[in-house]
């Protein structure tokens, strides 16, 4: 996985469409973090491209996450097509006629991540009223339909900050997508707007440049962008990076874990290296990502100072009614 908090999905859109998976398979060897696949129907942009059974297809040929970016009129009526082809996400644009809600229901009932796209003509209050149903906003940098335009400035700092707003109400794992005119040129600047991940098409597939070094150039400018723009020149956290933020006897570890996941925030539980306790198991670790490590404090260190006070009373309780259990050697 790339260090750094910027990440790159490549849209295919640009490759040759009678060997996408050709194309898949040189984007993960090139390192892109994602695949972005525009879906057209020629209906909703003057263009059409594939649908969900080529999609389904590509599914078996790689292991990256598939965002699919529906730029059609009736993604509602075509969805169970869309989910049952494997996409991890499931975007789809705010300027349709068709109920919008019950598709955000439906993609997230299925375990998937919901999001909305916006036109460059669309404002970002059209997505009000959705706000609490999405996992991605999907900023358009250029006009829906074709690869290869240039970017749009204003539309790009206009937006791009503004619609991390509209993701609060999800304490981990919210992202705002650019899509449209990402290179090098522009790859610092969404990248100072605080863009999470960019989706990158024509710049890949420029001949005679190699595209593994565009990638790690795209993500590194951005963070480039995120570091000296909006975070005081500090780096920024890694998106993977884990850190420990409470050690437990197990019972007590995975109580704490339950509660932290039901605020929205993943936790890893480990065995740890730490303390031994009285029944010859040493304290588990639980991990949380490092991003929102001051979150998490910030909303459970009090319940984690209560469990550390009931893990002292479980471990005199124990020792009381069994002694000490000298640990068996086994790891
Ligand atoms: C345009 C698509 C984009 C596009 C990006 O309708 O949604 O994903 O393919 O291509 P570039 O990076 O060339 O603008
Ligand atoms: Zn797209």
């Amino acid at each position: 996985m790339a260090d750094g908090r910027a990440r790159v999905a490549a849209s295919i859109l640009d490759a040759d469409l009678s060997n996408l998976a050709h194309a898949v398979r040189r984007v993960q060897a090139a390192g892109a973090d994602r695949i972005h696949l525009d879906v057209m129907d020629a209906h909703f942009v003057p263009n059409l491209t594939f649908g969900a059974k080529t999609i389904r297809h590509l599914r078996a040929r790689t292991e990256l996450p598939l965002d699919a970016h529906l730029m059609v009129d009736e993604p509602g009526r075509f969805l169970d097509e869309y989910l049952e082809a494997g996409c991890d996400s499931i975007t789809f644009h705010v300027e349709i006629d068709e109920e919008i809600a019950p598709t955000l229901e439906r993609i997230r009932a299925a375990g998937r991540a919901a999001g909305l796209a916006v036109k460059p003509g669309t404002p970002l209050s059209a997505l009000e009223p959705y706000r609490e149903l999405l996992d991605i906003v999907l900023v358009m940098t250029v006009e829906p339909g074709f690869g290869g335009q240039s970017f749009m400035r204003d539309v790009a700092a206009e937006k791009l900050f503004a619609a991390r707003d509209l993701l609060n109400h999800k304490a981990f794992g919210a992202e705002v997508h650019v899509d449209g005119g990402i290179n090098r040129e522009t790859a610092e600047f969404v990248g100072g707007l605080g863009v999470d991940i960019l989706v990158v098409g024509s710049a890949l597939f420029v001949k005679g440049r190699d595209m593994g070094r565009e990638v790690r150039l795209i993500r590194a400018l951005a963070d480039e962008g995120f570091q000296y723009t909006l975070n005081d020149g500090v780096p920024p956290i890694p998106r993977d990076r884990m850190v420990a933020f409470a050690s437990l006897p197990k019972h007590l570890a995975r109580a704490l874990m339950d509660e932290i996941e039901a605020a929205g925030v993943p936790v890893v539980m480990l065995r740890g290296s730490g303390r031994m306790n009285p029944d010859g198991v040493r304290d588990y670790d639980l991990l949380v990502p490092a991003s929102v490590e001051a979150l998490v404090a910030e909303r459970f260190i009090a319940t984690r100072t209560a469990l550390e006070r009931d893990a002292d009373a479980w471990r005199m309780a124990f020792t009381d009614a069994h002694g000490v259990i000298p640990p068996t050697g086994r790891s």
